[in-house]
């Protein structure tokens, strides 16, 4: 675990201005004042088993369960005995009454096709997906690959995994085909589900090919089922690929859902950590469900007649919780877009609020930093006063960006709700009630009910208001990640070794004298880069896989629309020489590996990397080096002072 810059944290911001819930929108709110916040928090806290179990009646149980949690730490077990089936949750317990009839998702493609698909709609197709992947092989327990782009069929994918206890696994379709067959390869997938492509800028995004390029090292899929969705040419391998359309006319629409354990595993989504290879997160069914149906209902505060946009990938945990499980549970309507937000111009979001009337918007602060810099006109030019609670995640928000979001897009009259959780966390966990937290630009603000976290020292122990520290959470939550698949080990190691007895985030926070949370980033190596999660070792470890790299380092460096950039140093072996080619052949290599997203935007070659005397790089240096600004911390374990010196000189 890395300390902070300068070895102690210190927040520059100092955020006066609060805006209280405005005071037409807190007297329909689900949660409507601060008492009553208060009471459910303090109540949560004090007899969380009575909570959570009162908490779990919000879904359909097929077996109650005996017991409400089992913890040995760091192990827990939530709903203990309970069945339940998320698809059931999400789709068939909306079809018995009016809202069958009510859109469950209402879909744009980026060429501007639309499909609406009704709850009964969608559990026809759910159903009949369902059926097709049993006719595939798959049965309870196999885990199914998903590769596609934003597609209603991504979402009936997912939920007919999940109707027949198939756990998915949703690989994002901007990463390379070399970085879907790691992830096939660490879960052992045994179907993949994909599309000849995707649309992205008015270009076609060939994720075909990528996985035909990916199964030459994956003898676990047997079978592959292809969505027609740009009917470009692509190959189809006799015997393994079939396609969707085939498949499905064929294929009966009924299947009932499975009753499946609560710690039955619901999804393995894989993330960036520090050190080497993506951790498969693990998530099951009970609670994971539990945590996303009553978070998006507090947070989005869900209402009957909600229309909601959230315009996460599927391939994200945003888009696992927020775009399927958590709203169609609720029985929301959702908006899901397939495309690029420039696309045919700048003004994309605006036009489908305004066309479906959206009432709810969920986005990150680097697509809000691009809405500004692009200017007010393109927002301008639509009528957005359907629009009600707008909502931020993934990462810091500045509070410029903060401001300009409720006034431009929200018109000053909608709460803004800064939602800080992580793909490990399942749900929302620190984040305004809108009917009832006063928000403050940049902070986002209380935990929810159930959630007890604390900044600490190293040693865990909490800190002053406004002192930095470390971000840590003290009582298990019912969507809480159980394992990293197959390395129970490092799930030990990297969440509940570094401060003894507490669950830690990787983030460094402080809490201000109101209580609330102010996330100031990540304090191990990760990167967050447009609000996606990168480590630097990963893409360390592409760049030393190029056959002219010695040694790489990779650090972030400020970057005022994506958060962070992506800076690497290199050394070069010998024989080889830095050229500008050399350069773009590495940054390309590293796309190659991993994923557009990935690429360097700054890649540096130099003859040594500072190091400590015990060998480590000192990634603080070249963070400084990399900024461009003097290195105020303790140089003295460097272990040769030149390093820096030249480090600076060659970027002259
Ligand atoms: C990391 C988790 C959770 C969905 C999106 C990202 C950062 C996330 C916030 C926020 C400040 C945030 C943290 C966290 N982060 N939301 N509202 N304010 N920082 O999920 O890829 O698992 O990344 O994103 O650093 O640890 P993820």
């Amino acid at each position: 675990m890395n300390t902070f810059a300068g070895g102690s944290i210190e927040s520059v911001l100092v955020e006066k201005r609060v805006f209280p819930p405005p005071v037409e929108f807190a007297k329909s709110a689900r949660i409507s004042s601060m008492e009553e916040y208060r009471t459910l928090w303090n109540r949560a806290k004090d007899d969380p088993q009575g909570f959570w179990n009162d908490m779990a009646s919000h879904l359909v149980w097929r077996k109650p369960w005996d017991k409400v949690m089992e913890w040995t730490e760091p192990h827990v077990k939530w709903y203990v005995g309970g069945q339940l089936n998320a698809s059931e949750n999400c789709v068939d317990r909306h079809c018995v009454g009016p809202r069958r009839n009510k859109a469950a998702l209402i879909w744009e493609g980026e060429p501007g096709d639309r499909r609406v698909l009704r709850y009964q709609d969608l559990k026809r197709e759910v159903g009949r997906f369902a059926n097709v992947l049993k006719a595939q092989g798959v049965t309870k327990g196999d885990v199914v690959a998903i590769y596609m782009p934003m597609v209603p069929e991504l979402v009936i994918a997912m939920l007919a995994c999940a109707r027949i206890g198939a756990p998915h696994t949703v690989v994002f379709g901007g990463f390379s085909g070399e970085a879907l067959a790691g992830r096939i390869q660490d879960c052992s997938a045994k179907v993949l589900v994909t599309a000849d492509g995707g649309f992205r800028r008015g270009n076609i995004i060939h994720l075909k090919e990528q996985v035909d390029e990916a199964l030459a090292h994956c003898p676990t899929i047997r079978n592959v089922v292809v969505l027609k969705r740009t009917g470009h040419q692509i190959h189809m391998e006799p015997g393994r690929d079939h396609w969707w359309h085939e498949m499905a006319s064929i294929a009966s629409a009924d299947c009932p859902p499975e009753p499946l354990d609560s710690e039955h595993p619901l999804f393995i989504l894989y993330t960036s950590g520090s050190t080497g290879t993506p951790k498969g997160i693990l998530h099951t069914t009970g609670g994971y469900l539990v945590g996303t149906t009553l978070t998006a209902s507090w947070v989005f505060d869900l209402k009957e007649e909600d229309t909601y946009f959230c315009t996460a990938d599927c391939g994200w945990i945003t888009g696992h919780s927020y775009l399927v499980y958590g709203p169609l549970s609720n029985g929301a309507t959702v908006v899901m877009y397939e495309g690029a937000p420039d696309y045919p111009d700048k003004d994309r979001f605006w036009q489908i609020v305004q066309d479906y009337g959206v009432t709810i918007f969920y986005t990150a602060p680097t697509a809000i930093r691009a809405f500004m810099k692009w200017g007010e006109q393109y927002a301008r030019k639509h009528d957005l006063s359907s629009l009600r609670l707008l909502g931020t995640v993934g990462e810091p928000i500045n509070p410029e960006a903060w401001v300009w979001y409720r006034e431009v897009i929200g018109g000053g009259r909608c709460p803004v709700v800064d939602t800080w959780w992580q793909t490990e966390t399942g749900a929302i966990m620190i984040a305004p009630l809108p009917g009832a937290t006063p928000t403050k630009p940049g902070t986002a603000t209380l935990p929810l009910p159930g959630v007890v976290p604390e900044v600490v020292t190293k040693s865990g122990e909490p800190v002053e208001p406004n002192q930095g520290g470390y971000l840590v959470i003290k009582q298990p939550w019912p969507s809480m990640m159980r394992t990293i698949h197959g390395d129970d080990e490092r799930y030990r190691r990297q969440y509940w070794s570094e401060i003894p007895g507490v669950y830690f985030t990787g983030d460094g926070a402080r809490r201000d004298h109101d209580g609330n949370f102010w996330i100031m980033g990540r304090v191990d190596d990760v990167l967050n880069v447009a609000g996606h999660r990168l480590s630097t070792m990963e893409i360390e470890s592409a760049l030393v896989h190029h056959k002219a790299v010695a040694e790489a380092a990779v650090v972030g460096k400020p970057d005022e629309l994506r958060g962070q950039a992506i800076t690497a140093f290199v050394t070069l072996k010998s024989g080889y020489q830095p050229s500008e080619d050399l350069r773009q052949q590495l940054r390309q290599h590293v796309a190659h590996e991993i994923g557009a997203l990935a690429r360097p935007d700054d890649l540096r070659f130099t003859d040594a990397l500072p190091k400590t005397r015990s060998g480590k790089i000192m990634r603080r240096l070249l963070r400084d080096v990399a900024a461009g600004v003097e290195s105020t911390g303790d140089t003295s374990t460097l272990e040769d002072f030149s390093v820096l010196a030249r480090l600076r000189h060659e970027e002259e």
